[in-house]
C-alpha cells in the first residue's frame, strides 16, 4: 500500500495535452479524495484516456502535473506503479490459458508469485467458478473482470478502470458496477471513467464531469445533484395547471411533459405549497411524486449537449 501521504489519490493541476493543434485536455485542474469511488464522466473524445493516459506515464503532458498518490510518475515512476492498478484499453491474454493461469502468468511476471493471492482476486472479481475455463471461450464481462484482477495483482491503494463497461451488456454492467462497490468495501480507492450518466450517479460518491477536453464540474455526487430534484404531478388539465403554478413566485421551471404530466423542478420540501395552489385553483392532483436529481439533467445543464455522441474535433 502507498507510502505517502497525500490525501488525494489523484491530483491533476492544469494538464494539458495537445495533439497538433488540437488540444484534446485542457488545463484539467481537480482532485480525487482517497477512499471515494470516483466517476470520470465524459462524452465519446472528451479527453478522458488521454488524461488517464498522463496520469500513467502513457502519455507525456504538454503542460502541467499529475499526481498519483502524491507522486508525478515521470520523477517517482516505482512509488506510482508499486500502488496503482489500472486497466486501460481491453486487456490482452493469452487466449489458450484459463483464467487462472493468465493471471498467475502476468503475477509471475511482475514479480508477484503469492498463490494466495491470486485465489483472492479470482474470488473477488466473481471468477471462482470459471477460473479454469480458457480465456478464449470468456464472455466479455467475464474478460473485463480478469482484466480488473489484472490490475489488482500490485494490491494497488488506486484502481483506475477506463470504461470497464464498454460493451458489455445491461447484466455484465451490473456485476462491474457491484465489483466496483466490493473494490471500494475492500479498501480501494476506484477512479472510473464512463461516458455513462446513470451508470456514474449509481456507483460513485464523487464525480468530475469533462467536456471538449475541459473540466466542467466536480465535487462529491450529492453536491452535484443538489438542486435538480423535481415533483411529478398526475394532474387535470396539466397546461391550466402550468399557468397556475407559473403565479407561484421563484418557480423556475414548469414543463408538461410528453406523458402530460407537471415536472416542476423544486425540492420536496415545497411540495405541500405546490398541492395547496393546486387544489385551491380547482385542479384534481391525482399523484405528486419526489423525483431524485438525475446527473443526466445536470450534465445536460452544464454542457448543453447529451453524453455518448461523437465530438467533432476544432
Ligand atoms: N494519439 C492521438 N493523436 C491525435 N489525436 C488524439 C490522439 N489520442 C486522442 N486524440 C484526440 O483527443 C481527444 C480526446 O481523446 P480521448 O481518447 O482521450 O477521449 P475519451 O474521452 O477517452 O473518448 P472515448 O469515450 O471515445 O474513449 C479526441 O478528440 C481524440 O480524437
Ligand atoms: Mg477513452
Amino acid at each position: 500500500m502507498s507510502t505517502s501521504s497525500s490525501r488525494s489519490a489523484l491530483e491533476f493541476d492544469q494538464l494539458t495535452k495537445r495533439f497538433g493543434e488540437h488540444v484534446a485536455v485542457d488545463a484539467m485542474t481537480f482532485s480525487v479524495p482517497r477512499g471515494s469511488i470516483f466517476g470520470f464522466l465524459g462524452p465519446n473524445g472528451a479527453g478522458k484516456t488521454t488524461t488517464i493516459g498522463m496520469a500513467l506515464g502513457l502519455i507525456p503532458p504538454s503542460s502541467g502535473t499529475a499526481r498519483v498518490l502524491g507522486f508525478d510518475i515521470r520523477t517517482n515512476p516505482s512509488e506510482v506503479l508499486q500502488n496503482v492498478g489500472a486497466m486501460v484499453e481491453r486487456p490482452a491474454f493469452y487466449p489458450y490459458l484459463s483464467g487462472r493461469m493468465n493471471l498467475q502468468v502476468f503475477g509471475a511476471q511482475a514479480g508477484m508469485d503469492d498463490r494466495s493471492r491470486i485465489e483472492e482476486i479470482i474470488d473477488l472479481v466473481g471468477m471462482s467458478e470459471r477460473a479454469n475455463a480458457k480465456f478464449g471461450g470468456y464472455s466479455t464481462g467475464m474478460k473485463q473482470r480478469i482484466g480488473i484482477g489484472a490490475a489488482l495483482l500490485c494490491d494497488p491503494e488506486l484502481v483506475i478502470l477506463d470504461e470497464p463497461t464498454n460493451g458489455l451488456d445491461p447484466a455484465g454492467q451490473r456485476e462491474i458496477r457491484e465489483l466496483v462497490r466490493r473494490l471500494s468495501e475492500t479498501g480501494h480507492t476506484v477512479f472510473v471513467s464512463s461516458h455513462i450518466l446513470a451508470e456514474i450517479q449509481e456507483v460513485c460518491s464523487h464525480v468530475a464531469i469533462i467536456n471538449r477536453g475541459k473540466l466542467v464540474s466536480t465535487g462529491p455526487m450529492s453536491e452535484i445533484l443538489a438542486g435538480t430534484d423535481q415533483l411529478v404531478i398526475d394532474v387535470d388539465r396539466p397546461e391550466d395547471a402550468r399557468q397556475t403554478l407559473l403565479n407561484i413566485p421563484d418557480l423556475e421551471k414548469v414543463v408538461v411533459d410528453e406523458r402530460q404530466r407537471l415536472i416542476v423542478d423544486v425540492s420536496l420540501d415545497r411540495a405541500p405549497e405546490i398541492n395547496q395552489t393546486l387544489v385551491q385553483s380547482g385542479f384534481a392532483v391525482s399523484q405528486l411524486r419526489h423525483q431524485e436529481g438525475q446527473l443526466e439533467e445536470r450534465f445536460l445543464a452544464l454542457t448543453g449537449q447529451a453524453t455518448g455522441s461523437e465530438q467533432t474535433n476544432g
